[in-house]
Formats: structure tokens, C-alpha cells, sequence
């Protein structure tokens, strides 16, 4: 009987602290108007002062264990999908294990910033299947606002932090992961990057509220993004790929019970609706309370459908991610874990 890979449990975590559209206007030449029309986004979660993303990703994966019903000794692999780690290493996945009490299976990070956890899901699913692991504990995880020049208002806008978990189960029942599509293309890889050292401005308002945004010029990343350009190239990979990861499994785009996709900008996950034929109505949006929290997105608006109660055995999700690279993908899941609530 050959194994499949179920998502048994799922976790989210969003720190207390929320930035508005209002707060940036004090920071930067914008408008809550301007942030809402091009990109649906209200407000963003900021990490505290004394917060690391292994933190986050410490509050996510507990919840996701809780709602599996099971302990970290029950885990047999962790994977950190994060762009933003606590340190250049150890992985962040070893941190966390150490946080979360665990000792001895193998945990390590992935890098491939927004798509980590489409590129995690499928990197888990397939050693689930080679019959390595039987639980694997998948986290996205990412402190953004880290990385952020607080000047550039055209991304100082745009990110938030957070982090998503799942646990996935080998079980020799039908269902669950169908299956993955993955995607690079370097050419790209100027369009969208952080590279290091870069200064940094502290706005003034953060500091009058008691928020210090600082951060340490010597060996920090920076977001620079050149958006139109990456805007126009994500809504076309994006419309390629989930047509062709539906079509390599056999199934059309009305089978689709929902699309989860990554939560940057709504103008984009319009686009692929569209392209979908898929009302909005059976789309994941949550860009609007967090922005884009890059590897955290789609767990985080995965958990959200879940928590509402919208998820049911055997409805078809597919989920995408697009980022930095470029790299993007898809993976298609026929849902087995029961509903909530
Ligand atoms: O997660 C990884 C993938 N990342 C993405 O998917 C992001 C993709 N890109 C985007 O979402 C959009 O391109 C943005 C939201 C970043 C920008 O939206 P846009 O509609 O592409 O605007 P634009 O870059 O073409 O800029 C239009 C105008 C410019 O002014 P001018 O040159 O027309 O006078 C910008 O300077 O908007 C200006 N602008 C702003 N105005 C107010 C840029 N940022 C802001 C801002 N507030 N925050």
C-alpha cells in the first residue's frame, strides 16, 4: 500500500502588535486610500522587540500539535520554511525544536521566501511517500518588518509578520496531498531581493509609541522590489501554474472546491481567480489583516478557512505561492482532516 500525506493538524500565530495604514501615513508619503486600491491590504502584524521568529513559529506549530492531538515526541522530521531566520545558523528549525521541547529527528530551513511553504509541502510530501517520516511539523514562519527599509514606501507597505503550521501524516489512506508543482527562474533574481548590508531609517513615529524599529545597519537585509514588473510576471506564472498542476492530475478548474493562494496583493489573487473562473467567494483573503507575511501566507490563510469552518473532507484545495527568484508553484490536496467546529 503506498503512503499519502495528510495535513492532520494546522496552527497560526499573528503578533499582538498591529500596524494600520494610518501608522504609515505618519511615516511615509502615503494613504490608507492608495495602500486598500492597489493592494487590499488594512493593517499588518508587527513581532515585539524581544520576539524571534522562532517564537512565532513556536506559537503556531504548539497550536498545530494541539489540534493534531498529539506531542513534538510524535514528530519524526521539522522543516522551517523562513526567509527571515533568528540567525544566519543554526536553522531556525533547530531553535524551535529546542522551543518546542523535541530532540533528536532531523530539522532543518528551506529558503525559497514566499513559495517556503508551497516548496516545504511538497519537500515533506515526498519523503512522507519514500516512506522516510511518518509526521513531518512544516512551519512558515517570517519577521518581515526586519527587513523592511522603513523609507521605501513602496514596500514598507506591503509586509507583515507572522507564522502557519501544519502536521502532516503518512497514512495508507486515499487522499491528501495529490501532488506539487514547483517552479524557479534566476533570471529574475534582481527584481526582488534583499541583500546585505544595507542602512536603515528609524521612523520617529514608531519610537513616540514605544515601538523601536530599529535596526542594526551592519548585516541587515532590505526589501527592494521592483513591483510593477514582479506584479505583471506573478500573474502570469501564476495563472500558468495551477492550470498546469490541474491538468498533470486530471482535474478541472471547476473541481476546485478552494483556492488558497499567496496572500501579497488582492489585485493578484484576483487575477488568478479569474483565470480560474472561480468566484472570490471560494478563495482564501486574509492579505487584508496581515499583508504579506511570505512563507507564513498561505498556512495562515489555510488555518483561516479551517477555523472557520469551511474546509470538508474531500473538497479539492489548491494552493500557490509566487516569490523572489523567481520562484513559484502550487500544490493540490484533496482535504481529509474533519471539520471544524
Ligand atoms: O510576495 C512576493 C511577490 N510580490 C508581489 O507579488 C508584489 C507585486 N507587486 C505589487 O503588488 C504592486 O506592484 C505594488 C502594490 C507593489 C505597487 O502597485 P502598482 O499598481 O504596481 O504601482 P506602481 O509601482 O506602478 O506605482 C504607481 C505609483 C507610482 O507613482 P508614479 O510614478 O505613478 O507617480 C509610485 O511612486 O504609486 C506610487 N507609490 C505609492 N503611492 C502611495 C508606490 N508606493 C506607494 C505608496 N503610497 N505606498
Amino acid at each position: 500500500m503506498s503512503m499519502h500525506s495528510h495535513i492532520i493538524g494546522l496552527g497560526a500565530y499573528l503578533p499582538e502588535r498591529i500596524l494600520t495604514n494610518a501608522d504609515l501615513e505618519r511615516v511615509v508619503d502615503t494613504s490608507d486610500e492608495w495602500i486598500r486600491e492597489r493592494t487590499g491590504i488594512r493593517q499588518r502584524h508587527i513581532i515585539a522587540k524581544e520576539e524571534a521568529t522562532s517564537d512565532m513559529a513556536a506559537q503556531a506549530a504548539s497550536r498545530a500539535l494541539a489540534d493534531a492531538n498529539i506531542d513534538i515526541g510524535d514528530i519524526d522530521a521539522l522543516i522551517v520554511a523562513t526567509t527571515t531566520p533568528d540567525m544566519i545558523f543554526p536553522a531556525t528549525a533547530t531553535i524551535l525544536q529546542a522551543k518546542l521541547g523535541g530532540k533528536d529527528f532531523p530539522a532543518w530551513d528551506i529558503q525559497a521566501v514566499c513559495s517556503g511553504f508551497i516548496y516545504g509541502l511538497a519537500q515533506a510530501d515526498c519523503m512522507i511517500r519514500a516512506g522516510m517520516f511518518r509526521r513531518v511539523l512544516l512551519v512558515g514562519a517570517e519577521a518581515m518588518s526586519r527587513i523592511i527599509d522603513w523609507r521605501d514606501r513602496s514596500t514598507c507597505v506591503l509586509f507583515g509578520d507572522g507564522a502557519g503550521a501544519v502536521v502532516i501524516e503518512g497514512r495508507e489512506q486515499e487522499g491528501g496531498v495529490i501532488g506539487s508543482i514547483l517552479h524557479a527562474d534566476g533570471s529574475y533574481r534582481d527584481l526582488l531581493k534583499a541583500e546585505h548590508p544595507h542602512e536603515h531609517a528609524t521612523p520617529d513615529a514608531f519610537h513616540t509609541e514605544g515601538i523601536d524599529f530599529s535596526t542594526d545597519a551592519a548585516g541587515i537585509a532590505a526589501i527592494e522590489m521592483k513591483g510593477n514588473e514582479v506584479f505583471r510576471v506573478a500573474v502570469t506564472k501564476l495563472g500558468e501554474v495551477v492550470v498546469e498542476i490541474l491538468r498533470k492530475y486530471g482535474f478541472h478548474s471547476r473541481d476546485v472546491d478552494w483556492l488558497v493562494p499567496h496572500q501579497a496583493n488582492i489585485r493578484i489573487i484576483r487575477a488568478t481567480a479569474r483565470k480560474l473562473g472561480m468566484s472570490m467567494d471560494r478563495v482564501a483573503q486574509t492579505v487584508q489583516y496581515h499583508g504579506n507575511t511570505s512563507s507564513a501566507s498561505v498556512p495562515l490563510a489555510l488555518n483561516e478557512l479551517y477555523r472557520k469552518g469551511c474546509l470538508e473532507p474531500g473538497q479539492l484545495v489548491l494552493l500557490e505561492a509566487f516569490a523572489g527568484g523567481f520562484a513559484w508553484g502550487a500544490n493540490l490536496i484533496r482535504w481529509s482532516k474533519e471539520k471544524k467546529g
